[in-house]
């Protein structure tokens, strides 16, 4: 749910700290009452700060780092500024698909049955809400890395279903990658514009930063493609845990124009919002939550007129 003070705290000349979204300190919900997603496009369209045809793709070789939390929260939030957006799942784990359509997961078609046949995509796609859809994932996915062994397959597949749903009318795709480098994840690189690399403050994690970055450059340039911006995302972040903070300085030191500014801090509220099937934009209790994933869609999407190039 977005408050008008979600919207009109991005136009904002100066820079502000950022805030819970919605926390205007007003205790009359009535000053401060909800803005549709089509209100607030219109806003957004107006200021010059909607752009179509973006791809965010979420990876890292670790599980359990954020990436389906990430790819869908963020996806969620863009939903409600007027985004068109589409979460397409890759991991044949499916967790996404679990959080987004739940009820259909026995029922539903992959990706992998129309990786090479981007029109059939319509046929595939599930429309979680009237601006969210979902293009969903089971463990037939799990055959992607072998279907797309040449690298043509690679350089394309991804990237043209993304095209095809960007023709369709989505704004946006995001994409929740499974936690390698194999030949789906290449692909999904190929067609991402951004790379947010979630992590979480471990070293494992963090060894495998370098690793990503230096294949995204290779993968760009074999293929003869832009190489897309990297952004890494702390999360579970724990303030009152030295190694979070230790882990937040040394990702300023050593890639102080890559990572994300607000680290996605520690919070039970995931569990409880999955649990309840809600997404933590409509879990009341999670503000300090919704203001982290608030502050890492707007900076994603160059929302924000004091981020924005
Ligand atoms: N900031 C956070 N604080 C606490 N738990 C989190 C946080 N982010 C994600 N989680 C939880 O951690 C688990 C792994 O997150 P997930 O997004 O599935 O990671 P990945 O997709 O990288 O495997 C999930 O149970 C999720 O609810
Ligand atoms: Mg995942």
């Amino acid at each position: 749910m977005l408050r008008r003070s979600d919207v009109s705290g991005l136009l904002a000349v100066e820079s502000a700290p950022v805030r819970a979204p919605s926390d205007t300190g007003r205790s009359d919900p009535s000053e401060d009452p909800l803005i549709s997603p089509d209100e607030a496009q219109g806003v957004l369209k107006s200021a010059g700060l909607f752009a179509s045809g973006r791809t965010i793709s979420f990876i890292n070789l670790k599980g359990g780092t954020g990436k389906t939390t990430s790819a869908v929260t963020t996806a969620t939030r863009a939903s409600e500024f007027g985004f068109r957006a589409v979460v397409l799942d890759l991991d044949a784990q499916a967790s996404a698909t679990f959080m987004l359509a739940p009820h259909e997961v026995d029922q539903v078609k992959p990706f992998i049955e129309i990786w090479d046949k981007p029109a059939k995509i319509s046929d595939i796609l599930i429309e979680v809400s009237p601006w969210l859809s979902l293009l969903p994932s089971s463990l037939d996915n799990s055959l992607l890395d072998i279907h797309l062994s040449k690298p043509l397959s690679q350089k394309t597949a991804i990237k043209d279903a993304c095209s095809h749903m960007h023709t369709m009318g989505h704004d946006l795709v995001v994409i929740d990658c499974p936690p390698s480098l194999g030949a789906g994840v290449i692909s999904a690189i190929c067609a991402s514009d951004t790379l947010v690399i979630p992590t979480t403050p471990d070293n494992f994690s963090l060894r495998g930063i370098d690793l990503t970055i230096e294949e995204t450059g290779a993968i760009a340039e074999t293929f003869g493609l832009p190489k897309p911006q990297i952004k890494i995302l702390l999360t579970h972040y724990d303030r009152r845990i030295k190694l979070s903070d230790a882990v937040y300085r040394h990702l300023q030191d050593k890639y102080p124009d890559m990572l994300i500014k607000q680290p996605i801090r520690i919070s039970s509220a995931y569990a409880q919002a999955q649990e309840q099937g809600k997404t933590v934009f409509q879990f009341a209790k999670a503000k300090k939550v919704q203001a982290d994933y608030h502050a890492l869609t707007t900076e994603l999407l160059r929302l924000n007129r004091t981020t924005s190039p």
